[in-house]
């Protein structure tokens, strides 16, 4: 008798362990890692070397900021300028415009490919002094700015070649910009997200911007004309960006038109917050109420670049993931976030 107890209870007990650890996996396995402008914490922002290192690193999503050239092309390159990222100003001296800057919607994308990229740098006392001291060196090897085309393809052949399913995580940038200079970046990019096989929200595609005007005109015109229906996800600054999403039904409102949200990750967890006391905000909850998924930027584990409240890097993605709840991250560092997820 004491025996047969004690056998059921021990089968109990592993039925429970079981359950758990099915649901642990589940839930973890829902969660995401976006490289943020590719494995960038390692080489250069946004050449194809640092996507085809985070493809082989494990990532969920590989992220494109996607910017036009004066031929109308679409280029991988964060910042509406050259600057910070190439040697446009030792190439194309006499291009400078009178605010200082090189945009590369004055380019032509075979100009563009003249550039050399490299790890992103301030001009400091007339010295090119790298952003992130610890990263790839500057000057060194030879990289360069891809075009969107390039880099869907680089992606989808080694999904091929390797057996995967790497979604792509493309965001139009300055789409307001580009609209005064006479361009539609979003149906530019629209199509050719549909003319590489992305068409549906059941695609491994999210479509970001950080303008929720765009976002709209993407949802109620351009999805309808192309005859496609995306993933979309409006990216938010910080609250002053649009106060209304911040309101009661903020949420629900934002969620007619995206699917997930993009917060900049002090909107989940305070800036505020102490090891002591962890200060989750209710974004995450408001939004996941309202459906959509939450992948906030920017996970680096440079030199103060993990906050305070946090032991370290893995400790900052446990406490964003696990205790705020966040759906994925996006990281300059997909293998330390990757392997965090496998271990947990
Ligand atoms: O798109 C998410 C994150 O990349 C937003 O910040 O400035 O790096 O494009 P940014
Ligand atoms: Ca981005």
């Amino acid at each position: 008798m004491h025996s047969s107890r004690f056998s059921s209870n021990v089968a109990k007990a592993i039925g429970v362990l079981l359950m758990t650890a099915t649901l642990s996996t589940q839930a973890q396995s829902q969660k995401v890692v976006i490289a943020h402008r590719g494995a960038s914490g390692y080489l250069p922002e946004h050449t194809l070397q640092a996507k085809a290192m985070a493809f082989a690193m494990g990532a969920d999503y590989i992220e494109q900021d996607v910017v036009m050239t004066s031929d109308d092309q679409l280029i991988v390159l964060h910042d509406i300028t050259l600057d910070r990222t190439t040697d446009v100003a030792e190439r194309f001296p006499d291009r400078i415009r009178d605010d200082g800057r090189y945009y590369a919607i004055d380019f032509t994308l075979a100009e563009i490919r003249l550039l050399r990229a490299s790890e992103g740098f301030e001009i400091e006392n007339g010295e090119k002094m790298q952003g992130y001291a610890n990263r790839f060196p500057m000057g060194q090897s030879t990289f360069s700015v891809p075009t969107l085309a390039e880099e869907i393809e680089l992606i989808q052949g080694m999904n091929k070649s390797m057996g995967k399913n790497v979604g792509i995580y493309p965001e139009i940038k300055g789409p307001e910009f580009h609209r005064e200079a006479g361009k539609d970046i979003s149906t530019a990019v629209v199509r050719m997200l549909k003319s590489y096989g992305y068409t549906s929200k059941q695609d491994k595609m999210f479509l970001q911007t950080f303008s929720f005007e765009e976002l709209k005109i993407i949802h109620d015109e351009i999805f309808p004309a192309e005859g496609v229906d995306l993933n979309l996800v409006q990216l938010i600054g910080g609250e002053s960006s649009y106060p209304w999403i911040f309101e009661e039904d903020g949420m629900e409102r934002l969620s007619a038109y995206a699917d997930g949200v993009g917060p900049e990750k002090g909107l989940v967890v305070s800036r505020d917050s102490k090891k002591t006391n962890i200060l989750v905000s209710d974004f995450v909850a408001r939004a996941h109420a309202a459906g959509m998924q939450v992948h906030p930027y920017t996970y680096r584990l440079d030199p103060g670049q993990v906050p305070t409240y946090a032991d370290s890097y893995e400790d900052l993605l446990d406490i964003h993931l696990f205790r705020a709840d966040i759906d994925g991250v996006f990281t300059d560092f997909p293998d330390r976030a990757v392997d965090f997820l496998r271990n947990k």
